[in-house]
């Protein structure tokens, strides 16, 4: 196997994400395995930690399960227990209950519940022991997103020789409805624990150094903070990234090639395969647009004998009551239109709920006429970049929402608001139906993007600024 026991080892570089890189799993035999976790923030940070080295701390994704720290595919991985209350109160409640849909513009209500919040500081706790056991002295510790809003601050109390940061993966809401949270000074002073608060977009960051100079009055100079013991902390953007060159190459592998024909063959040989991959998330937009592919299919617009729109989901949150509501919305709406305009061996949806290996997503992306991005709001979606990492040649259009920080990188998508339904079905029809010049300019330009801003470039900035700040330095 490639996982490997050892006792912990310290580091001078240290990452603290709510989840492992890997996910232990139970066969249907009872024997387990180690699964790449899902979601973004795991295929952004899996590259970084192999340029960097260090160590990463983190839950291994199953309540109750104890496990020694390890070795797995060459990276330090040390394991955080959560019991099966904690995954209820401080995951599934306080992380993905309240703070997940309040940071995503409240596209599903938001929760609040004083022992969700109890717990959420207990487990931000333990995070923050399991870091200060493991960083070496006067080492960096990278903290990752909302689950652990409150370690810098837990951490520098334990640690005051680290340099800390933290980057947010999620949008940072504006602040009037920051300011619904009932915890919500607890969670800016959570933050200011840190030397450097990374975020998204610009916006984010301003909102964060707004929200402390309104609340605590202390004294900001644009992305500069002054704390009351003397600290500066500095809220900045910067845009996440992924391993373009690697995704390039396994795009254009003879195998991925020969997968994505296979692909295009067993949907029907179609003239134009659109393509959704997401995790199965509310935030994501996935039913506005099935509902527009579904209307384009019902006005005739589109032939389900020439086109098919393949969308991927992977599971996730499964036992978050929005997360179940939203699976039966779909499974009803795909049933629906699959049942009304479906011709004999040929639904014009094909719907598969479940995630597959990085080798599958690149021949699907390969495969891909059109990628359609429809998130409601959305920190950055690493799809969209992936999408056009593999594209070569002149084919291939990215539809991609406003309401996600690609969009303001990837400005020659096909941008589209996800409410407005017209919109949508018209910019799908418009982007599948463009010429091969204008598709092949468009994904050249951005192409260019995603290479010169790649994950490496991206903690490579991070990383400098850091560098700069925290004890000894005199920023
Ligand atoms: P989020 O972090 O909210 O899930 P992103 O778009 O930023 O959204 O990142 C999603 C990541 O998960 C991407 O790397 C994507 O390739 C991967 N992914 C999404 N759906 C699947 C799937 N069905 N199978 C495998 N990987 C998936
Ligand atoms: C997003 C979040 C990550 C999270 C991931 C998967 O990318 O920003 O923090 O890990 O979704 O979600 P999950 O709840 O399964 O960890």
């Amino acid at each position: 196997s490639a996982a490997r026991r050892g006792a912990s080892r310290r580091a001078s570089f240290v990452v603290v994400a709510n989840r492992l890189p890997v996910d232990r799993v139970e066969n249907p035999d009872g024997s387990q395995e180690w699964r790449t976790s899902p979601g973004g923030l795991v295929t952004a940070f899996e590259p970084v930690m192999r340029t960097h080295r260090g160590a990463w701390v983190g839950w291994p994704g199953s309540p109750d399960d104890d496990v020694e720290p390890f070795v797995h595919n060459d990276l330090q991985l040390e394991p955080v227990h959560l019991s099966a209350d904690d995954v209820e109160l401080y995951y599934e409640g306080f992380s993905n209950g309240t703070l997940w849909p309040l940071y995503h513009d409240v596209v599903a209500p938001p929760a609040y519940h004083r022992d969700w919040w109890d717990r959420y500081v207990t487990v931000n706790e333990r995070f923050a022991e399991a870091a200060a056991r493991v960083a070496d002295d006067g080492g960096q510790v990278w903290i990752q997103d909302y689950q652990l809003q409150l370690v810098p601050q837990l951490l520098r109390q334990l640690r005051p020789d680290l340099k800390i940061g933290f980057f947010l993966h999620i949008p940072f809401p504006p602040t009037e409805l920051f300011q619904q949270l009932p915890w919500r000074s607890q969670i800016l002073q959570g933050l200011l624990g840190a030397d450097l608060v990374g975020f998204q977009l610009p916006g984010g960051a301003q909102n964060f150094v707004r929200l402390v100079r309104q609340r605590f009055s202390y004294e900001t100079r644009r992305d500069r903070i002054r704390t009351p013991d003397g600290r500066t902390v500095v809220a900045r953007a910067y845009p996440i990234a992924i391993d373009s060159s690697s995704m390039h190459d396994l795009a254009m592998s003879e195998e991925t090639a020969a997968r994505a024909q296979e692909i295009r063959e067993d949907l029907g040989n179609p003239t134009t395969i659109f393509l959704g991959v997401d995790r199965l998330d509310y935030t994501k937009g996935l039913p506005e647009r099935i509902r527009a592919f579904g209307e384009l299919v019902a006005d005739g617009a589109v032939d389900p004998a020439d086109a098919v729109f393949l969308q991927v989901a992977t599971p996730s949150r499964e036992r978050v009551e929005q997360y179940r509501i939203l699976r039966d919305d779909i499974d009803r709406l795909v049933g629906r239109i699959n049942g009304d305009t479906g011709l004999l061996g040929r639904p014009p949806i094909i719907y598969l709920h479940n995630s597959y290996p990085r080798e599958e997503m690149a021949a699907m992306y390969r495969a891909a006429d059109v990628m359609v991005v429809t998130p409601l709001r959305d920190g950055m979606n690493l799809v969209a970049k992936e999408y056009v990492a593999c594209r070569d040649g002149d084919n291939g259009a990215l539809v991609l929402s406003e309401f996600t920080g690609a969009a303001k990188e990837l400005r020659q998508a096909y941008l589209v608001n996800p409410h407005d339904i017209d919109g949508l079905k018209s910019t799908m029809l418009a982007a599948a139906g463009d010429s091969s010049r204008n598709k092949a300019r468009r994904m050249r330009i951005m192409r260019r993007h995603v290479f010169d801003h790649d994950i490496d470039h991206w903690a490579g900035q991070f990383l400098d600024d850091l560098g700069k700040l925290g004890p000894g330095s005199d920023y």
